[in-house]
Order: structure tokens, then sequence, then C-alpha cells
């Protein structure tokens, strides 16, 4: 028997948590997969739900959707209905939620599968997305386990968008979508004649869509349907179209219907029998892709086999070369398989979540998501890197985020984006000591070019231009924090946050100037990091505590003389992060961290949470007491607290602080929870919400990475420096060790930590391939070897 990992009445992780099977469709929200090759990319939820893009959610959209997570009820559906009794249901448990014997969903890394078993006939469906092309297949099996032949037959039903999502004006947008039949390839296709951006006059309304959308079938099909009234039926519904009450679909086609594909295949099935039939959506650019090549390259069961292994493989580059084994076994699942999958198909890629559908790249977003391809592809993080550089303006800020086709975006005036580019380039180039990273020429966004080096200069720079009278980092739009988005528009009030940031950015970019023999640079750099330390020190200490903000009218953000806000998370984190504590504040920050932050289901991003909304802070406060920003759990700030503990050597509360937020383990309370086990959620309810504990906006966050990164980094203690990697383990001391296998700087290392003595930190000894090393900095070795690394800690 399989061993069922985190089970809860909804399901568990099977084949060592590389997957999580869901047996009860009734989950407390939908459950989904986000699937993406990079280009192409779906989301398909539990209930067989979901959408499909290509390039961005927001911009190229080709099926339709629309955002409700309760009754989760539009999708790409397949119906199945025995001929001779008429009853239907569906290949997913919506939209028929016909009575079932039997249902299960696999979310896979790269897949989805659904087995559902319905009147004595078996359906397997496979969902995926083909690795480097445009397209996704539906691979459907359906075994007849009843004692007599049966009559079936197999029809698919979605909505065209094509284009922007979502369309506001749909019976607008509806006229100029042409879907058409093409019987000699099952298939049918798609065209819309208005495009979504300007033609190169800057004109709107007068281009067509650059894609031709195509839903295809394996088989003959005995009939299709391109009009949605044709198959729902005037005010009917999903659930009991109309066409299920037809012998065959009408096969309305045309620049006069509201456009929809469905395509119906016959299936006769003698007792015991299977049969498999594939299907494919997928859009080709009207340029350089052909639609018939697709469909025939795709639309086969040979095809899809093939392509099944293809995804596999795929995902297997990314996902694979790196691996822990510990006691924790939600931490291993999430750290192994997970949260990469997380960070780079859905963060990275698809962009689009059930709770938020993105368009574009963040500009501290995805640069901070990108750490997640150090170990397996620097190159990727690199390429990420580059991107975002680009984005800048000579004067060195940048764009809040931009779409992802055709760029543009807002100019942001938020104190921190901008600074995520010298900090992430510190990180990529820790990890592999590529500092031809820095010579790397990009252009601004207002015309000339730099080096990467001057980018991140022109960054800290511009940081240094927006200082207060008395030397603190000013807020302008907001920091780190979006919600705080009133505290410093007028470019008075300060982010003590962002001080503490931008002085660990200068530690470490210091010595790059350095290297580089910028003296002037570096002479301005040292001051700055001087009277950093000492302003924070002197205008940022509440007593027990650092203070967030200062508001443009200098009232205090996160301090004591607060009623509510008095307590904010990242001013503490980061000042043990930074370094700008001394040993008794440090340990006094995180005191009262342990004191009013941590509680039962991770870090609160505040204390007490705001009720009243305050036009002199932001909609941080607009939000109820207890959600998101204000007040909850916000999960991405949570990792860091791991980070800062473990700083301060405190093993059991980095531990607690990780375990709390690692989603597998709240498959205990999962009613409470509500969300996927298997990926991390935006946020939590924090304690003043009637529903504390709730996890909601899983998928589309950043603190996917940041929870693989303070695992591996901060707990397990491995870490890339410049001279090696530090092997510095901060464990709870019951473990007896754990093995962790990485790849750095062209070589695999396979560390085996001891901790006969129970210890939470300090290493004894080292050998590295049997031979005895001092200290705990490993070499690097560079010939793409193995190389066993035994740890002793005592
Ligand atoms: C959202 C934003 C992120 C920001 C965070 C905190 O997740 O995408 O950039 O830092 O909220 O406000």
């Amino acid at each position: 028997m399989e061993k069922k990992l985190f089970e809860s009445k909804y399901g568990y992780f099977a084949n060592g948590g590389r997957e999580y099977v869901i047996t009860n469709p009734k989950t407390p929200r939908p459950w989904v997969n986000v699937i993406s090759n990079g280009d192409y990319s779906m989301i398909v939820s539990h209930t067989g739900s979901g959408y499909s893009w290509r390039g961005n959610a927001g911009q190229n959209r080709i099926t339709r959707s629309f955002q409700d997570l309760i009754k989760d009820s539009w999708g790409k559906y397949v119906y199945i209905r025995d001929i001779d009794s008429k009853k239907f249901w569906s290949a997913a448990w919506k939209p028929v939620m016909a009575e079932y014997q039997e249902y299960e969903v696999v979310h896979g890394i790269g897949y989805s599968i659904f087995k559902h078993k319905v009147d004595n006939i078996l359906s397997t469906m496979k969902v995926f997305v083909v690795p480097n092309y445009p397209v996704e297949i539906m691979e459907i099996t359906l075994t007849n386990l009843d004692d007599k032949k049966r009559n079936l037959d197999i029809t698919t039903y979605f909505e065209w968008v094509l284009g922007n999502f979502p369309d506001e004006h749909r019976e607008f947008h509806k006229l100029f979508i042409n879907p058409t039949f093409d019987e000699g390839k099952n298939a049918i296709k798609a065209e819309k004649y208005l495009g979504q951006f300007a033609d190169e006059k800057g004109r709107h309304n007068n281009t067509s869509w650059e894609y031709i959308a195509f839903h295809a079938a394996s088989e003959r099909v005995k009939s299709f349907e391109c009009d949605k009234e044709s198959f729902i039926g005037m005010y009917g519904s999903e659930q009991n179209p109309q066409a299920m009450q037809m012998e065959k679909l009408m096969g309305r086609w045309g620049r006069f219907t509201d456009a929809i594909a469905s395509l119906q295949v016959e299936v006769s099935l003698d007792k015991g029998q299977s049969k498999t039939i594939v299907f494919t959506i997928g859009a080709a650019h009207i340029k350089d892709e052909k639609v018939d090549e697709l469909i025939a390259k795709f639309t086969s069961v040979e095809a899809a086999k093939e392509q099944f292994e293809e995804v596999k493989k795929f995902w297997s580059e990314f996902i694979d070369t790196e691996e822990i084994n510990t006691p924790d076994e939600a931490m291993n699942i999430m750290t192994n398989y997970w949260l990469k999958y997380q960070s780079i198909s859905c963060r990275l890629w698809g962009k689009s979540g059930y709770y938020q559908v993105s368009a574009g790249y963040g500009y501290r977003d995805q640069l901070q998501d990108s750490q997640i391809f150090l170990i397996n592809k620097p190159e990727l993080a690199r390429r990420q890197i580059l991107l975002h550089a680009s984005q800048q303006f000579n004067e060195g800020d940048v764009l809040h985020w931009w779409f992802t086709i055709r760029g543009g975006g807002p100019r942001t005036r938020c104190s921190d984006d901008l600074l995520w580019l010298p900090f992430i380039t510190d990180a990529y180039v820790k990890e592999t000591k590529d500092f031809s990273i820095y010579d790397e020429v990009v252009p601004f966004l207002d015309g000339g070019e730099a080096t990467l080096y001057e980018h991140c200069k022109r960054a800290i720079e511009r940081a240094y231009s927006k200082f207060s009278p008395r030397g603190i980092p000013l807020m302008g739009d907001h920091d780190w924090n979006d919600g705080l988005s009133a505290v410093g528009n007028e470019w008075k009030g300060e982010s003590f946050w962002v001080a503490e940031f931008l002085y660990k950015i200068l530690v470490d970019f210091i010595k790059v100037s350095e290297m580089r023999e910028d003296y002037k640079f570096v002479e301005k750099t040292r001051d700055v990091i001087e009277n950093l330390k000492e302003a924070i020190n002197k205008y940022g200490w509440d007593g027990e505590w650092y203070l967030q903000a200062t508001t443009d009218g200098w009232e205090k953000v996160g301090s004591k003389e607060n009623e509510e806000g008095k307590i904010f998370l990242n001013p503490q984190l980061w000042a043990v992060i930074s370094g700008i504590a001394d040993d008794d504040r440090a340990k006094i920050a995180m005191d009262s961290v342990t004191k009013y932050l941590l509680k039962d289901y991770g870090a609160l991003l505040l204390y007490p949470a705001y009720t009243k909304p305050r036009t002199d802070i932001g909609y941080i406060t607009r939000y109820a007491p207890g959600l998101r920003e204000n007040g909850g759990v916000y999960t991405h700030a949570a990792t860091w607290a791991v980070w800062a503990y473990a700083l301060m050597k405190d093993a059991e509360l980095a531990y607690e602080a990780y375990r709390r937020i690692c989603p597998p383990n709240r498959s205990k309370d999962i009613d409470k929870y509500m969300g996927e086990p298997y990926v991390t959620p935006g946020n939590s309810d924090g304690p003043i919400s009637p529903y504390y504990g709730r996890g909601g906006w899983t998928w589309y966050t950043g603190s996917s990475q940041w929870l693989h990164r303070v695992a591996t980094h901060w707990i397990l203690g491995v870490r890339p420096e410049i001279d090696g990697l530090r092997i510095d383990p901060c464990i709870p001391k019951e473990w007896d060790g754990f093995t962790y296998r990485r790849k750095f700087r062209g070589a695999t290392y396979v560390i085996e930590v001891e901790n006969k003595n129970h210890v939470s930190y300090g290493v004894k000894e080292i050998y590295v391939d049997g031979k005895a090393i001092e200290g705990n900095l490993i070499p690097e070795f560079n010939d793409e070897k193995e190389h066993h690394v035994k740890v002793i800690l005592g």
C-alpha cells in the first residue's frame, strides 16, 4: 500500500509527496493546479474548472472563466453520456456534479488526473501542457466496468475569449470572433478580428488578435458546436445543457455565433473494454506558428503518451537536482517538490492563480521569485535580473510592474522596488560567483544603456536622494508593504524598514564597488552605512522594538504610542537580518516579535490590526482587521521570521516560525485552513478575524520561493558565499540529522549532517570526501563530480 502523507478528509500526499490526491470534491475552497510551460499556461481546479492563457492571463486569455471561488463554475468541461439511457455526467465533478461511485483527483508537477466512476463507467482524464509548444492536452480514457456493452459519447465544451480578460464589454467583443469547423482535422479553429494591442501608429481597435486558437479531437467527431445558445439553450445551464438532450450537436459556426468550442465523439465499449481519446487546445501565433501543424503533431493518443513523459522529464530538471531529507516530512515535501513548482509554474511563468490574475511582472516580485532558479538553473535567474534591470529609468527608479507581452506599466514612487535589483544580484553572485553579470550592458527605459553595476548603483543613488533630514530613507508611495499607501506620498514620511533593507544591501554592494575601484561611490556609501546605523538606532528605536515608519505629518507608525498597528514585523526582522541592531536590541526586538506577533499560524505582519480606515496610513487599514496585510499572517514576510530567529541562533523559534506556516501541517485542521495543503497561501487570517487561521490567496504569492530559501539556507543552514558553501545548521535539537543534495558551482554536494549530540547548532567536524577540513566553509570544486560532505554537529 502506498503511504498516505498528511491525510485529511479531503485527500493526502502520495508518491513520497510528489503528488496530492483529492478524494472528496467538496473541498472547502477550489484546490487547483497552475500548469505552465513558461509560455502557455492553464489553471485547473479539483472540480475540473479553470481556464487557459498564453503569455499572460490578463492580456491573452484563451478560454473564459470568472473569479468565483464559491461556485467554481467556469471551465473547459467534458460531458460523458450514455446514448441509450440518456444519462450524462462529466469527466470531472463539474459541471454536472452527478452522483458518483468514485472520485479522485491527482494534482502533480505539471499535470492533473481526474478519475471518475459513474454508472460503472470509469473515466480517467489527464490534463497537461506540452513542453515548448502552446498546446494543452486532455487525454480521456473510458473503461466499461459494466457487464454489458455501453454506447457512449464524449462532448467537450468551453467559451473562447481570445485576448483581454476580463472583456467587460462582452457583447462587443463577441462580435469579432469567428469560430469555424475543419472537418478533415476534427478541429474547431477560432480567430478574433479585434486585437488587444494598438497598431504601429498607436491606433486601437483596428488590429486582429495575433493568434489562431484551436480545439481538436483525435477521433472522427460525430458533431460539433461553436454557438453557446445552441449548446446551452436559452436560459439553460452548463449543468444541464440542451445539448445533452439532443442526439447530436447542431453544428452552428461562424461570425454570428456566441463563440464556444464543443466536439462530440462516439465511443462504444464492450464489457471490460477501454478507449482513449485525446483532445487538444492551443493557440498558434499567426506569424511563425502553423495551427495545422500543432493540431497534427499533438492530437493523437501516441503523442499524448509521449508528451506526458516529456512533461515529467521537463519538470524533473527543475525539481530533482536538489533534495533534502529531514525528520520533518512537511519540510521535505514542500522543499523538494511543491515550493519549486509553485514558484516556477505559477509565480514566474503562469503569473495567475484563482485569487489573483496578473498580466505582468512585479518589479520586486519576480526578482525575488527568480531566486528559486539559483541552484538548478542560475542562468534563468540571471536572465530575470537583466530583464528587471531593463525596466529602470535613467534616474534609477523603476516600473512597479509591467505587462509581459508589450511592456509598459506604472512608474513607481515606491521606496523599495528599485533596491531589489542590487539585493537579488548579490544573491545570484553569492551562488554563482559570476561577477561578470555586473558588466552586462542593459538599456534604460528612457534611452541609453549602462552596465548592470551602474543600474544597481543608480537604484542606490536614487535611494540616497530620498532621505529625511535626519538620515532615514523616505517612504514615498509605500515600501515592501504596498498597503502603507498614504504614509509618505509627500516624500516626508520615513520607512525604517527601507533603512534596514538599504543598509543590508550596502554592506554587500560596497565590496563590489571596491572591486571595481569606484572609490568615490565607496566613500559615499561608507558614510551612508555608518550614518544609517546610527540614525535607525537613534530615531527608529521605540523602547522594545523598532518603528515601521513616520508619516508625512511626522506621526509614528508601529510605536507603543499607537493604539493600533503598535508593532510591525518587518522592521524587527530586518534589524537582525541587516545587522543594524546590536545584540541587546536584537534580542529585545525579537522577544517582542515572539510576544506580540508569533501566533499559532505564523508571525503576524503587525499588531494589533487596524479596525478603522486611516487616511494617513493607507489601504492596509481598509482591509477587515486580521485580513491580508492588516494584521494577518502575510506569508511572504512571515518566512523572514525564520531567517531572523536563525540568525539569533534561536533554533526552536526559527523552527516554530517555519512549522506554523508550512502548509501540509495544516492538514489536521483543514476545514479551518481551507486552502490547498501543497502550496503556500498569500495570507492566513490573524487572531482578530472570526476565521482565525483561514488560508487565502494561495498559489500566486512570493512566499513560496522564500519558504524554500529559509528552510534550506537558515534551518538546514546550507548557503552559498563568495568563497564557498557555508554549512551552519540551526535545527531542532531532537533531530538526529538530515541529508541535503544540491548543486553548487558545477559540482554536486551530498551533505550528510549528523546530530548524535542533539544540539541545535555548532559544527564540530566536517569531512569533505573523507578528508577533515577546518571551519565550516566547503570549497567549490567545479568538476562536474559528486562530493560527499559529512558534517558532525556538537
Ligand atoms: C503583494 C505584492 C508585493 C508586496 C506585498 C506586500 O504580494 O505583490 O509586491 O510586497 O503584497 O504588500
